[in-house]
């Protein structure tokens, strides 16, 4: 049987010509700051994101820890989204390693505003913690900002002495999908961290970009939580691979993205809490049936998706092909309410 694997863009696999870049990289000792390579990818992130300076990181959990530890800190207040991935999916670092105490905030769509927000920053009290850092998601759950919610944002902070930090893990998916120059979204943020190894198909590594004073600060607080690498311009180089040619087909995987949403719109058993599709993620759920026992299901016809309570998870990435989306939607559409009983 065929396996389609949606479960994330996590998942993807170096191509050969990514491979072959990763062979030939040159290298040196990164912690000496040596490795050409590393130095070109956060040369070249930098300056796409229009920060003064960018730091390699092994994965995005460290390029968001690095500014939690260094902008907010022990003691203080952090206000995310309550789905967001630095409250729900990096096992407490926030508050286990950075010291910092999150605030969940709801909000429709996943989709923080000043308004919102702006209630909950704490007046100074001798009582109270303080609330030092907002932090943004771009996109959450595959859904875009807008980017006057993100310059309402930034004003608020601007007002209240805050420091902003950007999730970027899919920062390029929100860009190709807006039209939004990715710089233009990341000025509304102090720091941001973009991820390589994600719907860019890197194997490793994300990028965490900020003025050059932090960055110099977050180099040593990398090396704190024992990520200095050494020869790491083999990776890097997958990410500058990945930045020259895996950015403008991320539109081919949002509009498989859509295929497959219609499909499911149609099969008449999925329900969709956010029926709009933004970029190359898709939630749904079936109305009465567990979220693991419908991934089951799914997975004894090839489909691998991923299940958050009830919530189904499906996202389309670099390794998947129109032909292999049409087989999908093709599965999804033969598929009848009664086989989820
Ligand atoms: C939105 C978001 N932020 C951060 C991360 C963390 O990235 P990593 O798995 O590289 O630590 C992920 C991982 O999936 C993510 O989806």
């Amino acid at each position: 049987m065929k396996i389609y694997d949606l479960r994330s863009d996590t998942i993807t696999k170096p191509s050969s010509a990514m491979r072959k870049a990763m062979a030939e990289a040159e290298v040196g000792d990164d912690v000496y700051r040596e490795d050409p390579t590393v130095n070109r990818l956060e040369a070249m992130m930098g300056e796409r994101l229009g920060k003064e300076a960018a730091l390699f990181v092994s994965s995005g959990s460290m390029g968001n820890l690095i500014p939690l530890y260094l902008l907010a800190g022990r003691g203080s207040e952090v206000l995310a989204h309550s789905a967001s991935h630095i409250i729900q999916h990096e096992i407490g670092a926030i508050s286990a390693i950075a010291g910092a105490m999150p605030i969940g905030v709801d909000a429709p769509r996943g989709i923080l505003s000043a308004p919102i927000l702006e209630p909950l920053i704490k007046a100074p009290a001798y009582d109270m913690a303080k609330t030092s850092l907002i932090e943004v998601e771009n996109t959450i759950g595959g859904i875009c900002y807008p980017l006057k919610n993100l310059q309402g944002i930034r004003a608020l902070a601007d007002r209240y002495g805050l420091a902003i930090h950007l999730d970027g893990a899919r920062l390029f998916n929100a860009a190709v999908a807006t039209g939004v120059d990715i710089s233009h979204i990341a000025a509304n943020s102090d720091t941001v961290t973009v991820c390589v190894s994600k719907g860019l198909g890197a194997p490793v590594g994300s990028v965490l970009c900020g003025s050059t004073d932090f960055i110099e600060e977050a180099r040593r607080i990398r090396k704190l939580l024992g990520g200095g690498m050494r020869q790491a311009g083999i990776l890097a180089a997958a990410g500058i691979y990945a930045l020259d040619n895996n950015v403008g087909r991320l539109t081919i995987d949002h509009q498989h993205a859509q295929e497959i949403a219609s499909a499911l719109k149609k099969s008449g058993w999925a329900k969709f809490e956010i029926d709009d599709v933004e970029t190359n993620i898709i939630f749904f759920s079936v109305e009465g049936v567990r979220g693991d026992k419908v991934v089951e299901l799914l997975k004894k016809r090839g489909i691998l998706a991923s299940a958050n309570g009830d919530l189904i998870r499906l996202v389309t990435n670099l390794n998947l092909s129109s032909e292999d989306i049409c087989e999908v939607c093709g599965i999804i559409l033969e598929m009848e309410a009664e086989n989820f009983e």
